[in-house]
């Protein structure tokens, strides 16, 4: 058994409420064990922690443009890792066309989020047409190929030698923030057994420990007729996820988790109401992410006046330096002019450091560093 050492203190000029009525003229930064769920403390600051002048070594926080990436591919393996530890690998698609062969994960469960387009997607599973927007769980060992009409961009998330959960809702209950019935799944319909009149060959080019085999059948393998059990591929779209808030109080991102892997969160940020409390704190906390590296890929909407953040683009904040609000933002620390937040957003945040790839590098916009400077 093991405990944390309590001290609950409050020491010289203090608030005794994390992220509201804060003494005049401050800036508050949490310190926290486990994310943010375990103990904590709350600093009072004459500056914000993050009005540097000058960040230099491998800690700086990266923004990636992903839009940048290089040409698109049809298959999903072929696309760009940005980030990648030994249990989470980022990778951001571009296809142009169908599918030529079908793909097949063997190193973990993958997570599409669809940031542009439409596409059918056709798997083990059935049919299911899939919008951006859309969250894709396909469990591991998943056979699937995607039908576009030319537009479809997304992140693949994969959870290496993992799989996907749903977080607990706690006090909240099951059907808080979005009800399990919501989650879609593929059909055998007409429209997957039409796909199984095309018999001619077809390769499945399965993944596993990062190398690719191909196998080829005489025959289309996405043939079954039906299935039955407790497992399968899900969607839900972000459209679908209705946000905890509070307007008392400025609840954690971890308020907005989605899916749990084995050593990552993935959060949603949709629009929702800001805190109206005049006490209330109206923008995210400064706080130490010590415990996880943290990023944020931008779907869509305005992420709290970020300037040159743009739909598309990626940050990556390593844990181990206090992060928060752009000053921009942070002018209306207590006074929103807007009722309610518009942007889109999905966060990734591992338990273990991760590495910007070659590929990540070769598209960051270098200045993101000097972002937090007052007038940028
Ligand atoms: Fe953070």
């Amino acid at each position: 058994m093991k405990s944390y050492i309590p001290v609950p203190r409050v020491e010289g000029t203090a608030s005794r409420q994390a992220h509201c009525d804060l003494p005049e003229g401050t800036y508050e930064r949490e310190m926290s064990k486990e994310g943010f769920f375990g103990p904590a403390a709350f600093f009072h600051h004459r500056h914000p922690p993050t009005g540097w002048s000058d960040f230099t070594g491998p800690l700086r926080p990266r923004a990636l443009d992903l839009n940048r990436l290089p040409s698109a591919t049809t298959s999903p393996w072929a696309a760009p890792a940005v980030l990648t530890n030994a249990h989470c690998a980022i990778r951001y698609w571009r296809l142009p066309q169908n599918m030529e062969h079908l793909a097949r994960n063997a190193d973990g469960d993958d997570l599409m989020f669809v940031h542009a387009g439409t596409a059918r997607l056709l798997c083990d599973f059935g049919h299911l047409e899939i919008v951006a927007g859309d969250y894709i769980v396909l469990p591991r060992g998943t056979m699937w190929r995607l039908e576009t009409p030319g537009v479809f961009e997304a992140l693949l998330i994969e959870a290496t030698n993992a799989g996907y959960h749903l977080p607990e809702k706690g006090l909240v209950g099951h059907q808080a923030i979005f009800d399990p019935a919501m989650l879609d799944t593929p059909k055998v319909d007409a429209v997957f057994l039409a796909q199984q009149s095309d018999t001619r060959s077809w390769s499945v080019e399965v993944k596993k420990r990062g190398a690719v085999s191909r196998i080829t059948y005489p025959f289309n393998p996405l043939d079954a007729v039906g299935w039955h059990g407790d497992l399968s591929v899900v969607r839900i779209n972000v459209q679908d996820i209705r946000p905890l808030m509070s307007h008392r109080y400025h609840l954690p991102p971890s308020a907005h988790t989605t899916f749990l892997a084995g050593r990552f969160v993935v959060c949603t940020f949709v629009p929702r109401p800001f805190e109206t409390d005049p006490g209330a704190l109206k923008v995210p906390f400064f706080h130490n992410n010590d415990d996880y590296d943290e990023v944020i890929f931008y779907h869509a909407g305005d992420f709290f006046s970020r300037d040159n953040i743009h739909p598309g683009m990626l940050t990556f904040h390593p844990g181990g330096f206090t992060h928060g609000p752009h000053p921009k933002a942070l002018t209306r620390m207590f006074t929103q002019t807007k009722p309610a937040t518009d942007e889109y957003a999905v966060m990734i945040d591992t338990r273990d450091p991760l590495d910007v790839t070659e590929q990540g590098a070769a598209v960051e916009w270098p200045e993101y560093v000097d972002s937090w400077k007052p007038g940028k």
